[in-house]
C-alpha cells in the first residue's frame, strides 16, 4: 500500500492478482491445492484445467519492514527527522529518511533497530497459530542491487534480516511470496516504491533499470529458493509490485514480465526443494480479463506459467464516498471479476493487498461516539467476510497488512484483537 495513492484521485485503483496456469505449464502452486512443484518445461498441447480449490491462499502481508512507508510508522519517521541536522523536514519515504540522516553509521543503526524489533518471531507463531498460511514479504530492489546513484544503504544490509524471516516463516510452515516492492527510478511513484514522485522505470535510464531489475531478481532467487536452509518456504516470486501500466504501458510491462519469468525461472537450481510460481501484478489494468491478449498466442505471456496478483482498495478514489451497499456490491462485481478472469486467462488470481479501510457516507469506521464498538466491530467482519468471500473465488487473499502503527483498518494483527476480524479467517458466516 502506498501513502500517494491515499492522496491522489488517479482511476486506476482497480486491481487483482492471479495464480494461473499456462497452456503448457501444470498448475500453479497454491498450498495443499496443487502439486508442490511445477513441470513449466513439459510442453502440453491440453487445454489447462483447474481443480476446484479446497485450500486457499489465507495470508498477511510483512509491510513497513524493508521498505519504509510514513503512514505505516510514523513515530519512525520522527526518529529519522531527529537524527539529520536541525530544522530538517520530516522525511516522506525511505529515499528521504536516507538523505535526511546522511550518515550511513547512523543510518545503519537505525534501520538494524527497525529490521530487529518490527516483527519478531512471535509475530510469525502468531500468524501461523490464527490459521493463516501465507506470508507476503515485500523486499526492496536496492538490497540486491544497489547503485551510488541512490541514496539507500547497499551491500546487502537487509540480507540477515531476510533470512531470518525466511527461517522462522519455514520455521512454522508458512509459504512465503517474495515480493519485488521496488524497482530502480520507481515503477509507480509511490512511497512503497522507495521514492515518491516520477515513474522513471521505463524512461530515465529505462534499459538500466530493466537490467537492474532483473539482476536484483536473480540475486533473490539464487540466496532465498536455492538454499536448502530455507526448506523450500519461497513459493512464490512476485517480479515487481504495482507497475503503473498508465505510465509504463502494458506492452512495455508484458515484455519485463516475459523476460524476468524467463530469468527466474532460470535461477531455480534444478534441485531447489521448491519451484515458486511468478506472480505479476495486475499493473492496474482493469478489469483483469484485458490481459486476455497477452496470454494469448503472440501476447508475449501465452507460455509463461504465472499468477495474477490484484490489489482492491474501497478507500481511495473512486471507490470513496459510496455507500456501505455500494461497497458491499463493489466486492460482489470484484468476486464476479476474479472469477472471469481466472477462466478467460486461464491463470490463478490472487488478491494479494486489501483492508478494512472504508470511505463510507454512512457508515461508522471506528470512532463515532454514537455507535457502540461492537457494531463498529461488527461491520467490519461483515466487511471482511464479504471480502474474503470474493477473493476466494480466486486462488484467495492477502492483507494489508499484518502490523500498522495504531491504524486497525490497516493492521491485521490489531484488527483481530478488536474482534473487526474473525478469530477463524475462514470464517463466512457474517457474509453479506
Ligand atoms: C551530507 O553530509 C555531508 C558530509 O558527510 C555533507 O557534506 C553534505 O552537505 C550533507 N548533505 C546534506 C543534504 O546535509
Ligand atoms: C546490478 O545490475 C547491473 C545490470 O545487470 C549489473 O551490471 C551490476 O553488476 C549489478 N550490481 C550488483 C551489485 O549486483
Ligand atoms: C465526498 O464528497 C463531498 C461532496 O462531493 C466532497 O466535498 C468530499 O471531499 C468527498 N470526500 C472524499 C473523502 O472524497
Ligand atoms: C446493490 O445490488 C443490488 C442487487 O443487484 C441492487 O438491487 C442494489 O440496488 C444495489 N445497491 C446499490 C447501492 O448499488
Amino acid at each position: 500500500m502506498a501513502k500517494l495513492s491515499l492522496q491522489s484521485s488517479f482511476t486506476c485503483l482497480l486491481y487483482i492478482a492471479v495464480l494461473f496456469t499456462a497452456t503448457n505449464a501444470s498448475p500453479l502452486l497454491l498450498p495443499g491445492l496443487f502439486a508442490t512443484t511445477t513441470t513449466t518445461t513439459s510442453k502440453s498441447t491440453a487445454t489447462p484445467t483447474f481443480a476446484a480449490t479446497s485450500s486457499k491462499i489465507r495470508g498477511v502481508n510483512l509491510g513497513g519492514w524493508f521498505i519504509l512507508e510514513q503512514w505505516m510508522s510514523p513515530t519512525l519517521f520522527q526518529q529519522a527527522q531527529s537524527l539529520g541536522p536541525a530544522g530538517s523536514p520530516e522525511p516522506t519515504d525511505q529515499w528521504s529518511v536516507m538523505t535526511t540522516i546522511n550518515n550511513t553509521q547512523k543510518a545503519t543503526q537505525f534501520l538494524q533497530n527497525h529490521w530487529s524489533s518490527w516483527l519478531v518471531e512471535s509475530d510469525f507463531q502468531q500468524i501461523k497459530m490464527i490459521g493463516l498460511n501465507t506470508v507476503r514479504l515485500p523486499v526492496p530492489h536496492w538490497t540486491f542491487n544497489s547503485s551510488a546513484d541512490e541514496p539507500y544503504l547497499g551491500g546487502g544490509a537487509e540480507l540477515p534480516y531476510i533470512s531470518q524471516a525466511i527461517l522462522w516463516a519455514s520455521k512454522y510452515g508458512l509459504d512465503v511470496m517474495l515480493d519485488m516492492h521496488t524497482a530502480p527510478n520507481s515503477q509507480n511513484g509511490f512511497d512503497s516504491s522507495g521514492h515518491i514522485g516520477a515513474v522513471g522505470f521505463k524512461d530515465t535510464n529505462g534499459p538500466v533499470n530493466a537490467a537492474r531489475l532483473n539482476s536484483a531478481l536473480v540475486s533473490m532467487t539464487k540466496t532465498f529458493v536455492n538454499d536448502p536452509k530455507y526448506n523450500g518456504a519461497v513459493k512464490y516470486i512476485e517480479v515487481l509490485n504495482e507497475p503503473l501500466c498508465s505510465s509504463l504501458g502494458a506492452d512495455y510491462m508484458t515484455y519485463i514480465y516475459q523476460n524476468a519469468a524467463s530469468i527466474i525461472n532460470g535461477a531455480v537450481a534444478s534441485n531447489a526443494r521448491s519451484k515458486p510460481q511468478i506472480i505479476l501484478h495486475d499493473c492496474f489494468i482493469s478489469p483483469l480479463s484485458s490481459w486476455s491478449p497477452a496470454v494469448s498466442s503472440g501476447g508475449g505471456l501465452q507460455n509463461v506459467a504465472f499468477a495474477l496478483d490484484t490489489h482492491r482498495y474501497h478507500v481511495f478514489a473512486p471507490r470513496n464516498n459510496m455507500s456501505l451497499q455500494q461497497h458491499i456490491n463493489l466486492t460482489h462485481a470484484d468476486g464476479d471479476e476474479i472469477a472471469q478472469a481466472t477462466n478467460t486467462l486461464k491463470r490463478q488470481v490472487i488478491t494479494g493487498e486489501f483492508s478494512l479501510a472504508l470511505s463510507c457516507t454512512d457508515c461508522p469506521t471506528g470512532v463515532s461516539s454514537t455507535t457502540s464498538a461492537s457494531d463498529i466491530a461488527k461491520l467490519n467482519r461483515q466487511f471482511f467476510e464479504t471480502q474474503t468471500t470474493a477473493y476466494e473465488r480466486g486462488a484467495g487473499w492477502i492483507f494489508w497488512s499484518w502490523k500498522a502503527d495504531n491504524n486497525l483498518p490497516w493492521s491485521y494483527k490489531d484488527a483481530l484483537a478488536a474482534n473487526w476480524i474473525p478469530s477463524n479467517p475462514a470464517e463466512k458466516s457474517l457474509a453479506l
